[in-house]
């Protein structure tokens, strides 16, 4: 019996949500401060342009120059060869979709985007919200804690994170955790990521060493193991996979913030013979050195396979379509409607209205998709209603959301955790803070393109999780 079955109607879990509802809306706020009274760093957001906009940039040119000269020179190589080896499988097989050119470009072993360097920041390409205030990853450690005492404080809790880039999230929810004494002994950590040079700067970030950069080959022996593992400086066990099926079963919390938009899509157009497929060739009028899109002839496997959860009513003439996010979104429900637990997605996305959001980023500015691959991140935003109608078809979980962002955080008590936060900053520091809210939360900014969706256990029938309901 897994242990859901055990965990719906709890008297004594409501009571505890109760509590924690009081502190996220503030008016119990010694101990919220107590939760939240920690680490001051946010970043200067006036020299980053984060991925949605990717237009403006404001650094010294000089600086700017010599940086993107060293860098250039040190991957280009990289990217000539990854360049070649996506010449030779078009010639070898014929052009490739675009979901397996997304995966070359983004997480071949060797050449890949995410494989051997850090992205983030003013050295890298975007920025994303962890990366801009603890009070994104604090909040979200608020949520899990919520979400967990609404269950009725199952003794194992496995954090699972999804794609953690530099580890702030889970170190920032962490910290969050050592907050409340009930949480003692209850939390292990689990890190789907499958780029070594992420993976040695999480373990950096989460024990304060330099990453040991054990080895990234899954154990033979044991294949669906951790390829690496250790404690965090206050002793929370943690563990890398590369694949989510790797991480063990239990009660969990899955999150994954800009995870989905880097998984692979297949793009798709509408055309006089049907659904067509756009295809990624080598363009022969370009002495051969550089890539194209072509249109399939006809329809193609993926085109029989993937459309199947478009309505007859469907308008649009393009449509991507994320299977391997489809993939991910059913075993999550699968493992939280067995095992317990919920799963927290946000990125940047929409409701399956959109069409041609694929789209390259370097050094914080626009960069066409099929120019020197491997050299700049490609992201798409993520279809929340395909996930959706995942998650609800394949299990009997609930989903809530897609809402805001500046929603979410909004009901999640940000202002007062500001509030907190600034009482305490120098002058520097509480300008930073007043600009990374803004950026955070600002409909113009971040606050309405990225998106909160939830996958929970079904509970009571008018059950919403924190984030999803205003505060009472
Ligand atoms: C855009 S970053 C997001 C990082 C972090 N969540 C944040 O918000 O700062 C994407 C992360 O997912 C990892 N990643 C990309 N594709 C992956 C895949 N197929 N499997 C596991 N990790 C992947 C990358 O290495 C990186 O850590």
């Amino acid at each position: 019996m897994g242990v859901s079955s055990k965990l719906v109607n709890m008297p004594k879990a409501m009571d505890k949500t109760v509590k924690i509802c009081v502190k996220l809306d503030g008016s119990l706020s010694e101990n919220f401060e107590s939760i939240m009274g920690v680490k001051q760093g946010v970043l200067k957001m006036s020299i980053f342009q984060f991925r949605c906009f990717g237009v403006v940039r404001i650094l010294d040119g000089c600086s700017r120059q010599l940086h993107h000269g060293r860098r250039h020179l040190c991957s280009q190589n990289r990217q000539n060869k990854l360049l070649k080896h996506l010449q030779a499988r078009i010639q070898a097989n014929g052009p490739l979709t675009v979901a397996e050119y997304m995966k070359e470009v983004l997480t071949n072993p060797v050449m890949g985007y995410y494989m051997h360097r850090d992205v983030f920041g003013e050295k890298g390409d975007f920025i994303t919200s962890p990366e801009i205030s603890q009070m994104f990853g604090e909040l979200i450690g608020v949520w899990v804690v919520n979400e967990w005492l609404q269950c009725g404080s199952p003794p194992d809790l496995k954090v699972v994170e999804l794609g953690p880039g530099r580890g702030t999230l889970s170190a920032d929810m962490l910290r969050v955790f050592t907050n409340f004494p009930q949480m003692k002994g209850v939390v292990s950590l689990h890190l789907v990521e499958v780029s070594p040079k992420m993976a040695s700067m999480q373990e950096s970030k989460l024990t304060g060493k330099t990453s040991s950069d054990t080895s990234h080959e899954p154990d033979s022996e044991n294949p669906g193991s951790f390829y690496k593992q250790c404690r965090t400086e206050t002793g929370i066990p943690v563990a890398w996979y590369t694949h989510l099926a790797d991480v063990p079963r239990g009660f969990s919390s899955f999150i994954a913030h800009e995870f989905f938009d880097a998984l692979p899509i297949h793009r798709f157009r509408r055309t006089e013979r049907g659904w067509c497929e756009v295809l990624v060739d080598i363009d022969e009028n370009n002495n051969k050195d550089s890539l194209r899109f072509v249109l399939s002839r006809g329809s193609t496997l993926a085109t029989t396979s993937y459309l199947k959860h478009l309505k007859e009513t469907e308008s649009r003439k393009e449509v991507e379509v994320c299977p391997e996010g489809g993939v991910l979104v059913q075993e999550l429900s699968t493992r939280i409607q067995e095992d317990g637990g919920f799963a927290l997605i946000a990125d940047y996305g929409h409701s399956g209205e959109k069409t041609d959001t694929l789209r390259g980023f370097r050094e914080h500015q626009l960069h066409d998709v099929l120019s020197e691959p491997g050299s700049a991140d490609l992201t798409a935003d993520v279809d929340f209603s395909y996930l959706d109608c995942i998650a609800r078809n394949s299990n009997r979980v609930s989903t809530f959301g897609p809402i805001t962002q500046n929603v979410f955080l909004h009901y999640m008590g940000i202002q007062l955790r500001m509030k907190v936060l600034f009482q305490k900053a120098e002058e520097k520091a509480r300008k930073d803070l007043i600009s990374s809210y803004d950026m955070l939360t600002n409909p113009e900014k971040m606050g309405d393109r990225f998106k909160f969706f939830a996958i929970m256990q079904t509970k009571q029938p008018n059950y919403k999780p924190a984030g999803f309901t205003p505060p009472t």
